[in-house]
């Protein structure tokens, strides 16, 4: 009854149904649900983009107080590389545990989520008054750990409520969410707004607002009707279908025991599905994506632009447009497709960037193109891809390695770019042009199309495939045929 209930809510008539391309309905209640969702998203990218203003310092000025001398610098550069790098262990630590997490809610899940967003965002404002380095890494930590529930909750959660035929433009808005936030947290951390000496704790506890506006919605958005169906409730009567989608998923899924993460490996039915998963989460990472946004003002001065805080803000732009333009290709070229321009593309700016760098010339164009190109495909895909390769069963344990995989390369990343920078001088871009290729040549091979199917067509393939041998599926799914080809029910029965 819960499931019906919350299921007309979204896909039946609601109050002000919006019609798409598709003639599928889309209920004010679905819109609602997923702009709470998001609004995790949302205050992720605000704290990726959040950090690049406030000033070190203040790390100083606490140590005068403390100790009545400065700071020494290796002190410094290690107590603010610690602050910068704990939020991506904060989300490898969680996002791992977001199959244990959302198996029992998805929805109370995000709610729960929230309380560390709060903990986390009130122990980084306060930290200035307090006096406290030690509070802003701590809250750096709990924030990041919130960031890392919410990159598994939203996109699961928004996969399974949204309609098949919209499925990839709404699982877009995590990642446009996503750069909101970072723009946003550019845009206020300028230092004649909030990212001033003075005001820079403000900045740092705006992440609040969200958790408070996420906390106040939830409450008026339906369990995922899906995990609800599957997970818990015996229906009696048929809505369209979406249900007669979610009862062949829950007959599978009765057949089909709960998958626990070392099964993913081992079993040859979700081995193929798990790689795929987790190149896409390197392919977004290893893109060097990051090495832009955590480094931009230093890059931006390399490339001999005049004001690097507003080419930092251009890009940002660039960021959110370019998303803009994936959600509405997603549904019509395919994820596959638009994985693949995105990472060429890339891979070429790459090469333009390091011939610019080499010979002195200034090449912002470049790096916004390798932003925009990002954005395309390999910024959002991978992020709803995974919830989309695997069924009821798996997808909580699958979510959390594709997270763990995401978070761990970001880690990375963020460590030792400046490193292999100071080694490698103008030629590090050619590190992520190579890698670009590579991911390129694995989706070209590998990656299947997904769009347009439901989510048990697509992992009834991958048994098929696995039933049938791991050469028959190299080469069909390879090349994203079988997968590709319009499904009927006898498919898969
Ligand atoms: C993706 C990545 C994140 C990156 C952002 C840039 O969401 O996961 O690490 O900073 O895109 O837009």
């Amino acid at each position: 009854m819960l499931c019906r209930l919350s299921l007309s809510f979204f896909w039946g008539r609601g109050l002000w149904p919006l019609r798409n391309k598709a003639h599928e309905n889309v209920t004010g209640t679905l819109a609602l649900s997923v702009f709470t969702a998001v609004l995790g998203s949302l205050e992720f990218g605000y704290n990726i983009g959040v950090i690049n203003a406030p000033q070190k310092g203040d790390y100083n000025a606490t140590w005068m107080y403390r100790y009545g001398e400065p700071i020494p610098t290796g002190t410094l550069t290690s107590l603010w590389s610690l602050s910068v790098a704990i939020f991506s262990i904060g989300g490898m630590l969680s996002s791992f545990c977001v199959g244990f997490v959302c198996a029992s809610f998805r929805r109370k899940a995000m709610l729960i989520n929230n309380l560390f967003a709060f903990i986390g965002g009130s122990l980084m404002g306060m930290s200035k008054l307090c006096r406290s380095f030690e509070m802003m890494i701590l809250g750096r930590f709990v924030i990041g750990a919130y960031c890392g529930l919410a990159s598994g909750l939203t996109p699961m959660y928004v996969g399974e409520i949204a309609p098949t035929s919209l499925r990839g433009a709404l699982g877009t808005l995590h990642q446009l969410a996503i750069v909101t936030g970072i723009l946003f947290a550019q845009v206020l951390g300028l230092e004649s707004l909030l990212g001033s000496e003075h005001l820079w704790p403000v900045l740092l506890g705006l992440t609040v607002v969200p958790t408070v506006l996420q906390m106040a919605l939830l409450p008026f958005c339906p369990e995922s009707p899906r995990f609800l169906y599957i997970g818990c409730v015996i229906l009696r009567q048929e809505v369209g279908d979406m249900l007669a989608e979610m009862k062949e998923e829950k007959r599978r899924m009765d057949m089909e025991r709960k998958v626990s993460i070392p099964e993913l490996f081992r079993s040859s039915l979700y081995r193929q599905p798990i790689i795929i998963a987790i190149l896409l989460q390197l392919s977004q990472q290893l893109s060097g994506i990051n090495a832009i946004f955590y480094y931009s003002t230093s890059i931006f001065m390399k490339a001999g632009v005049q004001s690097p805080v507003y080419a930092t803000i251009g890009a940002g732009v660039v960021n959110c447009a370019f998303t803009v333009v994936s959600l509405f290709l997603v549904e019509r070229t395919g994820r596959r497709t638009l994985h693949m321009l995105g990472l060429g593309g890339m891979c070429i700016c790459a090469v333009i960037m390091t011939v610019a760098l080499a010979l002195l010339v200034s090449n912002m164009l470049s790096i916004f193109g390798f932003v925009a190109f990002f954005e395309v495909g390999p910024g959002p895909i991978p992020w709803f891809f995974v919830a989309e390769l695997f069924s009821q069963g798996p997808r909580p344990a699958a979510m959390a390695v594709a997270g763990f995989s995401n978070w761990t390369a970001n880690f990375i990343i963020g460590m030792c770019f400046q490193y292999v920078a100071d080694l490698c001088g103008p030629y590090v871009f050619l590190i992520f042009a190579a890698l670009l290729l590579f991911f390129l040549i694995f989706t070209f091979f590998r990656v299947p199309e997904t769009r347009g199917k439901t989510f048990d067509q697509i992992a009834a393939n991958f048994h098929q495939h696995s039933a049938g041998g791991m050469m028959d599926m190299d080469m069909s799914i390879g090349m994203g045929m079988d997968i590709d080809k319009p499904s009927t029910e006898m498919d898969y029965l």
